[in-house]
């Protein structure tokens, strides 16, 4: 699976960190393949007092402090090399939010208002709030100012400590619109460090002027947005949003098929409101069904036996002020891999914070702080297919890494709303986060 490409970046020096307290390689165990799962999802693999190498932005070895000052190469070319001294803080792998919206102009204040005063997300939807008052706003913008919102959003999140982000196209709803929000999606991700997986959500919301004529809605999807992201390479995965009000899982597997016919991944938003059965949707190769705090006990098993992750967006419920959290222990328990993501959005999830999310894993889903980290990063890395790539601290990985401002690295999800990510390396490109201290 190939992410938006960089042009014109230079070759990274080589980077070392030394001296990190707590080093989370998040390494698996030999022999173990696959998303993590069960009691695997909760092993950090942690280095006390470590180093990091990355050479052209590539990690090229991982060990301790000690190690590291012995070895001949380093010794030789320590003065050639970047060197930062982390002095006892915690490093861990940028974190892979594997579903967020950001190609929208607006929030969506008259919305929240009315949440406040006890109107629901469906009702506000049902009376032409929702995803569909989020559209006009992108069908009239320029493209140019599209991609200015993305590539803040983009840059908040590498602020977090995310150094990978889907990015999902989803309120143009027009062939024209979907395309400009995906080549704006591409323009942002040229311009940061990080690595964007961008998706194409054309089944978000049925538009207004199709209105019960969802049919010939979805064949615009699959006839011309699908083959057309394609060609183009603009997109790597198509999402469909299963629900009632918006698509059905027949829809989806339309959807599905026209995008396995043009050589894209899928995903779909599925669970959020109400349940559906998963079953139609698990005969593709579905790289991850996000949201699922409605799942049957059938699909819980399918899902145990296959590499879907259950992308879980705890922001969401958050947001709206939901009672009930998506059922991560069972979940896990049952040996499906679940990873964690921000679902950042103007409707239900405007966070671009990848901590916080962490944090309510902790305190409303009882994750423990170590499988809440493994599920943000190395089965995010799962959910976008980048597990070769990206999730863990591995020699010949992408030197994608996120230090944070703590002894220990439970306080990431501990200090609730507060940002303690110092900085981040995005593929050896070292970009440090608004308020942190000199580095090192
Ligand atoms: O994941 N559920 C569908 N999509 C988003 C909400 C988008 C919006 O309200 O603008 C979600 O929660
Ligand atoms: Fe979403």
């Amino acid at each position: 699976m190939t992410s938006v490409k960089k042009t014109n970046v230079p070759l990274q020096p080589a980077l070392l960190l030394i001296n990190i307290g707590q080093l989370l390689t998040l390494r698996s165990g030999s022999g173990a393949h696959g998303p993590r799962r069960g009691s695997a999802l909760g092993e950090l693999s942690l280095i006390k007092d470590g180093t990091v190498l990355s050479v052209g932005g590539k990690i090229v070895s991982v060990c301790t402090t000690k190690e590291a000052l012995r070895d001949p190469w380093i010794k030789r070319n320590r003065k050639k090399i970047v060197e930062i001294d982390c002095q006892g803080q915690v490093v861990l792998p940028g974190f892979v939010d594997s579903h967020t919206h950001p190609a929208f102009v607006s929030p969506r204040l008259v919305d929240f208002e009315k949440r406040i005063s006890g109107a629901t997300y469906e009702q506000i939807a049902d009376a032409g709030g929702g995803i569909r008052s989020s559209v006009d706003s992108v069908r009239s913008s320029s493209k140019s100012m599209l991609a200015k919102k993305v590539l803040e959003a983009l840059r908040e999140m590498g602020e977090h400590g995310t150094t990978t982000a889907e990015a999902k196209s989803g309120y143009g709803l027009t062939v024209e619109s979907e395309m400009k929000s995906l080549e704006a999606i591409r323009d942002a991700a040229t311009r940061w460090p990080g690595t964007v997986v961008a998706t194409l959500l054309g089944a978000h919301a049925i538009p207004r002027e199709f209105q019960h004529r969802s049919p010939a809605y979805v064949e615009i999807v699959c006839k011309e947005m699908i083959p057309q992201a394609a060609k183009r390479n603009l997109a790597q995965f198509v999402d469909v949003f299963v629900e009632r009000g918006a698509f059905s899982a027949e829809d989806a597997e339309k959807i599905f098929d026209a995008a396995v016919a043009h050589g894209l991944g899928v995903r779909a938003h599925a669970g959020q409101l109400s349940e559906t059965s998963l079953r139609p949707l698990l005969r593709f190769n579905v790289a991850s069904l996000d949201h699922m705090d409605r799942v049957s006990d059938d699909d819980i098993r399918q899902l145990a036996k296959r590499d879907t992750l259950a992308t879980l967006v705890p922001g969401a419920n958050y947001f709206l002020g939901l009672k009930e959290y998506p059922p991560a222990r069972k979940l896990i328990d049952a040996g499906v891999p679940v990873a964690l993501a921000t679902d950042y959005n103007p409707g239900s999830s405007p966070t671009c914070s990848m901590p916080f999310v962490l944090s309510l894993a902790c305190t409303h889903m009882k994750m423990s702080p170590a499988e809440a980290i493994a599920a943000a990063t190395c089965n995010g890395a799962w959910a976008l297919r980048l597990q070769e790539r990206k999730g863990s601290i591995q020699p010949g990985k992408d030197a994608d890494l996120a230090v944070f401002e703590t002894r220990d690295y439970r306080e990431i999800s501990y200090w609730f709303a507060s940002n303690r990510c110092a900085f981040t390396v995005l593929s050896g490109i070292i970009m440090a986060s608004v308020g942190s201290g000199e580095l090192g």
